[in-house]
């Protein structure tokens, strides 16, 4: 089968490439799957770099998302039912940019046939993301502000149109001026730009502004290094925020006094982690949320380009360049 893979870690647009390897075959209780298509994401592009919490077993095939068409089993109930199914792929090791991956049976959704193929692609990982974080975790009530950094990327588009949608206001940093109209256009309540030349007090001045007397008491990060702690130093008495991405590879600095004289909390957030410890009840719940959430475009994702396996390089270039508007995609099969 055709699949893309690295033999060392390491810029992903100079070390993956395109071959033909032997074709996985299921065990019990796994499911073999023919990929149909698969988004490139900031995890992925991590992972080939060898800076993701999962490392990879080099030679090895990147790709923690995609549909496909569940084609065979080793055995096992759920494998059976699932054959011929068209499923969202959760690939925890990686390895859904090849024409065949293998996962246990318990890595696939069959979702519905109503959703395209770019919507059922991108299925998972950013919609639930958005959903259990603003919803599940923090729980923002209507009327709050949340704020959250990287405001511009895929997936804090979603949280802004989850705001809108459920009723908390969004306060959206990004780094960039030019983002901030557009987020402006799409319901953003409030746009603040942070970047490397910006003073943390003022900025902290400027929060404090919009949210009022009551302090900041929501916050999602994906930036980490100087935005982050800014975010941390701005958080009012209670406040939390969820530290879920590492975009600019720096770490978080701040003093103890700043948790400590407010009480406010930071914690890590892991999508992965979360739905491990939920009940199949919970994941039914959820799958339904989410496909009425994308159907009526508050949780669906912009494609910005589509590439072939054979034109991956193409593919991790168009991710990481960050003029494009929307998800890349690796189209594998009709
Ligand atoms: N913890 C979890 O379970 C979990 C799950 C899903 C996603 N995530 C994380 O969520 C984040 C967003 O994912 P995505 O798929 O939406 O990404 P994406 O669409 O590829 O967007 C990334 C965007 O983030 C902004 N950005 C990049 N580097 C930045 C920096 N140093 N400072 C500020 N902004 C920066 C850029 O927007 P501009 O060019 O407009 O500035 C870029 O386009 C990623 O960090 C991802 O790893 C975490």
């Amino acid at each position: 089968m055709k699949a893309v893979r690295f033999a060392t870690p390491g810029s992903p647009s100079e070390v993956l490439t395109t071959g033909i390897i032997e074709q996985p075959r299921p065990a019990y209780g796994e499911v073999l799957v023919r990929m149909l298509a698969a988004p490139v994401n900031p995890s992925d592009l991590m992972f080939i770099r060898g800076h993701y919490t999962i490392p990879a077993q080099c030679p090895a095939t990147p790709g923690f998302e995609g549909v496909g068409v569940v084609e065979d089993s080793g055995g096992g109930l759920k494998g059976r039912l699932f054959r011929g199914k068209r499923v969202v792929v959760l690939n925890k090791k990686g390895g859904n940019w090849a024409e065949y991956a293998v996962v246990p049976a318990g890595q696939v959704i069959p979702i519905s046939g109503s959703l395209s193929l770019e919507q059922a692609a991108t299925f998972f990982v950013n919609p639930a993301t958005a959903w259990v974080m603003t919803r599940e975790v923090l729980k923002v009530p209507q009327g709050a502000w949340l704020l959250q950094t990287a405001a511009g990327s895929a997936l804090g588009r979603m949280i802004i149109r989850l705001g809108k949608h459920s009723g908390f206001r969004t306060l959206n940093v990004v780094r960039r001026s030019s983002t901030a109209e557009e987020l402006r256009r799409l319901g953003a309540d409030h746009v603040e730009v942070f970047d490397d030349s910006s003073d943390p007090a003022a900025f902290m001045d400027r929060i404090r502004t919009v949210v009022g007397p009551e302090g900041l008491k929501y916050a999602v990060d994906a930036v980490g290094g100087e935005t982050g702690s800014a975010v941390i130093r701005s958080l009012g008495l209670d406040g939390r925020m969820l530290a879920f991405g590492t975009l600019s590879g720096q770490p978080l600095q701040f003093s103890p006094r700043a948790l400590m004289t407010v009480e406010s909390r930071v914690e890590g957030f892991w999508l992965g982690n979360f739905m491990n410890k939920t009940s199949l009840l919970f994941k039914l719940g959820l799958v339904r949320k989410l496909t009425n959430l994308i159907q009526s475009g508050v949780l669906s994702s912009e494609i910005a380009q589509t590439f072939s396996l054979d034109d991956v390089r193409h593919a991790v270039k168009s991710a990481e360049d960050s003029s494009k508007l929307g998800k890349t995609l690796l189209k594998i099969a009709e």
